[in-house]
């Protein structure tokens, strides 16, 4: 087991199966694309099929592996059957990515309905929690794991009008904590990546308060939004052989809005 688990530590991205929840959009759909331009074999989930298998299309045209299947990451059964899916068809479980998430309602905190914090923190973090609790025992039987959390700088500081999508993010970020100090002598580690605003569907909303997004950009230090591919870039990173000593990370990618 040991001899394995360094000559794993020391395979690149080739060859590893990944699964990546939310891929149908945005940052997921990034993320299992460069995963795939690597040579990873890639399980694209989503709750919006046909997204994730549009993103499975252009992974193919570009020569890469991958498939689609329908998940809603609040769903243990279907957690179970993507998990037992990639077991069957791969034999291995390397990569997760938690991607799935929703923004929830623009609301102050008086007037958020419980029915609307139970679907934000349902999504965001059983979504993370349920997932990450299901690819670890595969992980662990092969002595090796690379476990990225989506969450966001609103993990790292408050926002007006956010509570239930702040506080999911926050509760990712002492989860992945806990889990990397659980399982880092099994060779799995897990970090959570924080990015700004990026240029999504999420993180451009229609329904934002006029100039938000603006007023947030000029207080930063590279004033523009994210693109995914930017995002992807160091999930990339963090589930390469250069990165086997990061775990239980936050690691801000949000052109400075954090850092003032
Ligand atoms: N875009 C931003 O500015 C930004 C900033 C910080 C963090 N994030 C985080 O990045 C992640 C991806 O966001 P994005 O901007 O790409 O958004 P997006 O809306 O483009 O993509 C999110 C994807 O998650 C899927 N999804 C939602 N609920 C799901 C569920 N229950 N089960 C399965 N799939 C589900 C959606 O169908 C969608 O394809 C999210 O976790 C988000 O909180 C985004």
């Amino acid at each position: 087991m040991a001899q394995q688990a360094s000559s794993d530590n020391r395979e690149g991205i080739r060859g590893r199966v990944a699964i990546v929840t939310g891929a149908a959009s945005g940052i997921g759909r990034s993320i299992a694309q460069c995963l795939a331009s690597e040579g990873a074999r890639v399980v694209v989930l989503d709750r919006n099929l046909r997204g994730a298998e549009r993103t499975v299309s252009e992974i193919e045209r570009d020569g890469g592996e991958s498939v689609a299947q329908f998940c809603d990451v609040t769903r243990s059964t279907m957690i179970d059957a993507a998990v037992s899916a990639a077991l069957a068809r791969w034999g291995r479980i390397d990569i997760l990515v938690n991607d799935a998430g929703i923004a929830g309602p623009m609301l102050r905190v008086d007037a958020i309905a419980e029915h609307q914090w139970d679907h934000v923190l349902d999504v965001n973090l059983k979504g993370t929690f349920l997932f990450t609790q299901r690819v670890l025992p595969a992980m662990s039987e092969r002595g090796f794991g690379r476990i990225v959390t989506i969450a966001s700088a609103h993990g790292l500081v408050g926002a007006p009008l956010s509570a239930a999508y702040v506080a999911s993010k926050h509760a990712v970020i002492g989860f992945t904590k806990t889990v990397a100090l659980e399982w880092g002598t099994r060779g799995i580690t897990a970090n959570t990546v924080c990015p700004g605003y990026v240029d999504t569907p999420m993180g451009v909303q229609p329904d934002r308060i006029p100039d938000h997004l603006e007023r947030v950009l000029a207080r930063s230090a590279i004033k523009r939004i994210a693109e995914p591919s930017e995002i992807a870039s160091l999930v990339l990173f963090l589930v390469s052989p250069a990165a086997g000593y990061i775990t239980g990370a936050s690691i801000a990618i949000d052109g400075g809005i954090t850092a003032g």
